[in-house]
């Protein structure tokens, strides 16, 4: 029905270049929402926000409100934020206990952690010759059709076909063992709170920003130069890697353009890809030196030295999901509109590390994420004016020609070529992955 009121979509996606209507085109977006966001796996949060039996958190799958709560079994379920009797909503506040059972606040049907129903007031009398009795399903919250978990990070998905997690993930499951590995005690627990940031614009934007290295050298260019001056008064001064936080922000000017062209980017079937090349150093100062001991001890002195070297900067997860598996940040992608879309930035604390080791990731959260930093801000104009100009009679394709014809084709993945970093191939390959989606 939707399809018939929407433009050629083979038409929109060339292998270089979309038209502009996939970023602002509302039934292009309704479509989106129902063959990928409320299909695919798509990111809830970590096991940790719930720890207890009863607690839940909101979750947006798609358009659909949705709950990820704890059972008394421990077992972590996926339910949608609807009671089956009139459609109220079960839980108005994002987060919080729900107690022994979820209580619709309406007209008290009650439901165990798992959705199920618990009890209707009077339900023999009021129910009995009806259609319903205590067994009929659709008197249960519904449940995601599947929900998994890896390694404390829950997934949902709405349909019921379709891979398994893993095989989803792919090669971009790297990005929760390397977050993970890097703890040692080998788990994260989440740090309770986020950033929640709403652009003005498409979400496919914030996915494409993520994975582009062409652009930090240019868009937080005044940034990192003024952090730069700072950097160098403190170096002048005090002992070296006290200036860490600049140095964090420095790096945004002083890793130019043609040193972004070192890493590399490995993108796969699903839209996933890897940047590769990590901007964090191993600097040698006491706090990092206290936390090798403790991961040697953990681990051995090889798995130690493997689990350090892991070279990743950065993950996506198409379509929803960013990580930072070295700096244990993560963003997810929750769009509300065709111009409009939240990101939920969450950070986690390594298990047995020590605390200046969190601190330092704190700092980089805050640096990069917070309201008061201007590298969050940088990239919010941006996707803010890419979709005015999106919108305006300027011009009618996107380009994604950056080192096209060069990228190195392997079975299951496409790679930029050495020294193109900054290739476009992560959009080109996200494209084509969401056109292949848009398909079926
Ligand atoms: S709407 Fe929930 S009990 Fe009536
Ligand atoms: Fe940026």
């Amino acid at each position: 029905m939707l399809r018939e009121n929407i433009p050629d979509l083979a038409k929109m996606v060339e292998p270089d270049r979309v038209r502009r209507e996939v970023y602002t085109e509302p039934a292009i977006f309704e479509l989106e929402m129902q063959k990928i966001h409320e299909t695919v796996w798509i990111y809830c949060g970590h096991e940790s926000q719930i720890p207890k039996a009863g607690d839940y958190y909101q979750v947006q799958i798609g358009r659909q409100p949705m709950l990820m709560v704890r059972g008394k079994d421990k077992k972590v379920h996926v339910l949608y934020n609807r009671c089956p009797h009139r459609g109220n909503m079960m839980c108005g506040d994002r987060h919080g206990n729900t107690g022994e059972q979820f209580r619709c606040s309406y007209h008290a049907w009650t439901f165990h952690h798992d959705g199920k129903l618990k009890n209707i007031p009077m339900m023999d009398s009021g129910y009995a010759g009806t259609r319903l009795n205590k067994e009929s399903p659709e008197l249960s919250m519904k449940p995601a059709a599947r929900v998994e978990s890896y390694r404390g990070f829950v997934f949902a998905s709405l349909a019921k076909e379709g891979p398994d997690l893993k095989t989803f993930l792919g090669k971009s499951i790297v990005a929760f063992d390397d977050m993970c590995d890097r703890a040692p005690e080998g788990e994260v627990e989440v740090v309770p709170n986020c950033f929640r940031v709403i652009q003005h614009s498409n979400w496919k934007l914030f996915m494409e920003n993520q994975i582009d290295a062409l652009h930090p050298s240019v868009t937080h260019q005044s940034t990192g130069r003024a952090a730069h001056e700072v950097e160098k008064a403190i170096a002048k001064k005090a002992k070296a890697g006290e200036a860490l936080s600049y140095h964090m922000l420095s790096a945004f000017a002083t890793v130019t353009i043609d040193k972004w062209d070192n890493f590399q980017t490995i993108n796969y079937p699903y839209g996933h890809c890897i940047l590769t090349g990590y901007m964090g150093l191993r600097p040698q100062d006491p706090d990092t030196k206290a936390y090798d001991k403790i991961m040697i001890k953990a681990y051995g002195q090889q798995r130690f030295e493997e689990i350090v070297g892991v070279n990743i900067h950065h993950v996506l997860v198409y379509p929803g999901l960013s990580v930072q598996s070295p700096l244990q940040q993560l963003r997810a992608v929750r769009p509300l509109g065709v111009d409009r879309t939240l990101t939920e930035i969450w950070h986690f604390r390594l298990k047995g590390a020590p605390e200046p080791i969190y601190r330092r990731s704190l700092a980089y959260y805050n640096l990069v994420n917070s309201p008061a930093t201007l590298i969050n801000a940088d990239d919010l104009e941006n996707f803010w004016k890419c979709h005015q100009g999106l919108s305006s009679d300027g011009g009618d394709w996107v380009s994604f020609a950056r080192h096209y014809g060069h990228d190195i084709e392997k079975p299951g993945e496409v790679s930029s070529a050495p020294n193109q970093g900054t290739s476009e191939a992560p959009m080109r390959n996200q494209m084509k992955a969401w056109a292949k989606y848009m398909r079926a």
